[in-house]
């Protein structure tokens, strides 16, 4: 078989060890032919492949990004787009099989694809770690220690300077980096999508923490609501699976604080450097793992299947387990952490 692996959506670290784990166990143990398509779903719709020996994948699994580049394509758009387009452009290369590494929107495409007949397994992944149906995606551990260094980072300079510091992280419609990070780095408080909060309740705790001598720290989740608004911070349109593009809620929080509690307040955005570098060796080995039983699937012609992690064992499980919910920090983990706030 020739296998094609792609890399679409945001990329994460743990991409480049997941191409490894597949092409390094599909060549050894199972004797298969690896292709990539460039720019995820791009690739596909335009037939634009590089060939994946094993010596390209030499080394690799350290590299932040995707050696194959990513983007938010939607493959059932454009000229070229839609089943039977891409399964004449796989006959035309001799592409027999796809290994789709993505997040929500990616395996939805894939879901969609499989359905009308292509041969599609896929491997989850997406630093939000929002994906129903697995433990953990890669690229989040990798995320949150991002996260908590530049946090860590902050408070020091919020220390000097006596003031609140506010830490913004990323996270799509959920609080997994904002909790993980923000408990790691002893915030006051942490602010998730799944439990809004009311801006006096933040100054109380922002108060209480300056009140012991404290330069208080709040780490919000890029889709934060506040119990006064109806849908999260977005002021820079949709991408291209029509979702909104969010950020910018620290902003908007920090002169609210300041006004509450008359301790000077700054906001910093972590942004894309949740999503740079190298992978942690939790998430190596997580992308590696995931890789090569992505390829099992593959063989065993478990189509419309991703790969996930249940406890430690990776199992097999169909595309709409993982796309029936968004996994959100359920109630007690955020009880649990509120306790330290203030
Ligand atoms: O889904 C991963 C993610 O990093 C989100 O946390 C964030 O909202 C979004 O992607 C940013 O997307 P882009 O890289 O297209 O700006």
């Amino acid at each position: 078989m020739k296998i094609g692996i792609l890399t679409s959506g945001g990329d994460c670290p743990g991409l480049n060890a997941v191409i490894r784990g597949a092409v390094l166990k599909g060549i050894k143990v199972h004797n298969q032919e690896f292709v990539g398509f460039l720019d995820g779903w791009r690739g596909v719709v335009d037939g634009d492949i590089i060939d994946l020996p094993r010596t390209s994948v030499r080394g690799i699994s350290k590299q932040g990004g995707t050696i194959l580049g990513t983007s938010r394509t939607n493959p059932f758009e454009g000229p070229n787009g839609g089943p039977e387009k891409i399964k004449a452009t796989m006959d035309r290369l001799g592409v027999d099989a796809i290994i789709a590494i993505g997040g929500e929107g990616t395996l939805a495409a894939a879901q969609r694809l499989t359905d009308a007949g292509l041969n599609i397994v896929g491997v989850p992944k997406t630093v939000d770690n929002d994906l129903d149906a697995t433990d953990y995606t890669f690229g989040f551990d990798t995320a949150v220690q991002i996260a908590t260094e530049a946090i860590d980072r902050l408070r020091t300079t919020g220390e000097s300077h006596h003031r609140c510091m506010v830490a913004e992280v990323m996270g799509r419609h959920v609080g997994w980096i904002a909790l993980h990070s923000g408990m790691a780095a002893g915030a006051h408080a942490i602010l998730i999508p799944e439990n809004p909060q009311s801006l006096d309740q933040i100054a109380e705790w922002v108060t209480q923490a300056r009140d012991r001598g404290r330069a208080p720290l709040v780490v919000v989740a890029e889709g934060f609501v506040t119990t006064d608004m109806e849908s999260p911070h977005s002021e820079r349109g949709l991408d291209a699976f029509g979702r909104p593009r969010l950020g910018g809620i620290g902003e908007l929080l920090a002169p609210e604080i300041e006004a509450r509690t008359g301790i000077e307040t700054r906001a910093t955005v972590l942004g894309h450097i949740q999503r740079g570098g190298v992978p942690t060796a939790y998430d190596r080995v997580l992308a590696t793992r995931l890789g090569m039983a992505a390829i099992d699937s593959v063989i065993d012609g478990l189509w419309g299947t991703m790969v996930a992690l249940h406890g430690t064992d990776i199992v097999h499980v169909g595309f709409e387990k993982a796309l029936d919910n968004l996994k959100t920090v359920p109630r007690h983990r955020y009880d649990e952490a509120s306790i330290l706030f203030g």
